[in-house]
């Protein structure tokens, strides 16, 4: 087992060049085109005897990908039993296996088309980013593998074909993995946790708040003064705190309907923000505002108030308060 997993490393360690030399010599043809050059001759990633390996003892494992697929996923569960409660949570396991054969057949049948094979590897490497696949699954992937191939092929697969696979195996690898740190790959990533974020917050705001703007109001005021009572008789000293609560509450819920149209938010923000320093607001203030409004979510939602809603919260209100900080310090000379 460990035998394997040393073997996909050196495997991947091999890939590293010999992709490095495929991009490098994509990015000369594209910036210095050569006459004399060949460009398909030149960016072979495998040699002959590797693909002739492969996609022969390939067609021995047949078409039947279900069966297949249900031995690979016996095999990888087996070798990383902590998988099916993470990253394989709630899939489709079947399925999944039939996608996963339907992608190595595929694979295979481009090992001599590296220039039809990249792209679509490293468009499924940025696709694994949003999966949560972390670098080192790939070993277990590549062990679960290379062992369902030993079961399915029996004595075809000899130790040359085993090591044309894991050649195979580790340019895949190099190149998802490339495509999951990719700008591509770690953008998506950003979005799809920022979409969580907004989902989150809108929703528990929903939950807490309702069309109860003024008690709610009511409520953080409450929790502001507790936590910081000079405010009560300075700042707000002359303020209608019945008005302000519902105010108050009415500003977040526009902040919370405008996560997705920054380009309305952050000039409503700073506008705010440059209003506050006449309230006089100061920078300092801010994060005891936010916490007064975290123990009023809290509050008003309970056990709903969890870890992410709390983080998702968190990096919210982090972004309302530097923008209207911001705001303020434009707006004063
Ligand atoms: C060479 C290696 C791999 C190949 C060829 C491969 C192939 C695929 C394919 C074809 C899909 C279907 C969805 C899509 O096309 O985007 C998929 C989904 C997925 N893969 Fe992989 N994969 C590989 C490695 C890994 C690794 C190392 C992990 C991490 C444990 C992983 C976890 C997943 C997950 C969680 C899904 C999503 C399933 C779902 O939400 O339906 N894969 N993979
Ligand atoms: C997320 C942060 C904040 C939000 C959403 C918010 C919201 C509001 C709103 C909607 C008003 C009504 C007037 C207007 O819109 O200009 C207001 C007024 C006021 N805010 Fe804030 N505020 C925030 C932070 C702060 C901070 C950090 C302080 C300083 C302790 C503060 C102190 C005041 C005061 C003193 C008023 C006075 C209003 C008056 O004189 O009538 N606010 N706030």
């Amino acid at each position: 087992m460990s035998n394997q997993n040393d073997n996909i490393k050196l495997a991947a360690v091999a890939a590293v060049s010999f992709t490095a030399g495929y991009l490098v010599h994509k990015h000369c043809s594209s910036s210095q085109p050569s006459s004399t050059e060949n460009p398909k001759a030149t960016s072979q990633v495998f040699t002959q005897k590797v693909i002739s390996d492969v996609q022969a003892s390939w067609k021995l494992v047949g078409t039947d990908f279900d069966a297949a697929g249900a031995l690979f996923y016996t095999n990888l569960f087996k070798m990383g039993p902590f998988l099916p409660s993470t990253a394989f949570k709630g899939v489709d396991m079947k399925m999944q296996a039939n996608r996963l054969f339907k992608m190595i057949d595929g694979a295979v049948k481009l090992l001599d088309k590296p220039d039809d094979l990249v792209p679509v590897l490293t468009q499924l490497g940025v696709r694994h980013a949003l999966y949560g696949t972390l670098e080192e699954h790939y070993a277990v992937v590549g062990s679960a593998l290379i062992a369902t191939l030993g079961t399915a092929l029996g004595a075809a697969f000899t130790e040359e074909v085993k090591q044309s696979w894991l050649t195979v195996y580790g340019v895949m690898q190099t190149v998802m993995v490339a495509g999951q740190n990719s700008e591509e790959g770690q953008a998506k990533v950003a979005k799809q946790k920022e979409y969580r974020t907004h989902r989150l917050v809108r929703s528990s705001w929903k939950a807490a708040v309702g069309e109860n703007f003024e008690a709610v109001g009511e409520l953080f005021y409450t929790k502001l003064f507790a936590l910081a009572p000079s405010l009560k008789d300075t700042l707000f000293k002359k303020v209608d705190m019945k008005a302000q609560s519902t105010k108050v509450i009415k500003m977040v819920d526009t902040c919370v309907g405008l996560l997705d149209k920054p380009n309305e938010l952050v000039p409503a923000l700073r506008d705010a923000g440059l209003r506050h320093v006449r309230y006089g607001a100061e920078a300092a203030h801010y994060p005891v505002v936010g916490q007064a409004l975290m123990q009023t979510l809290e509050a008003a939602l309970g056990d709903k108030f969890d870890a992410e809603t709390r983080a998702s919260w968190a990096a919210v209100y982090g972004v309302i308060q530097a923008t209207m900080i911001e705001g303020a310090m434009k707006g004063t000379p």
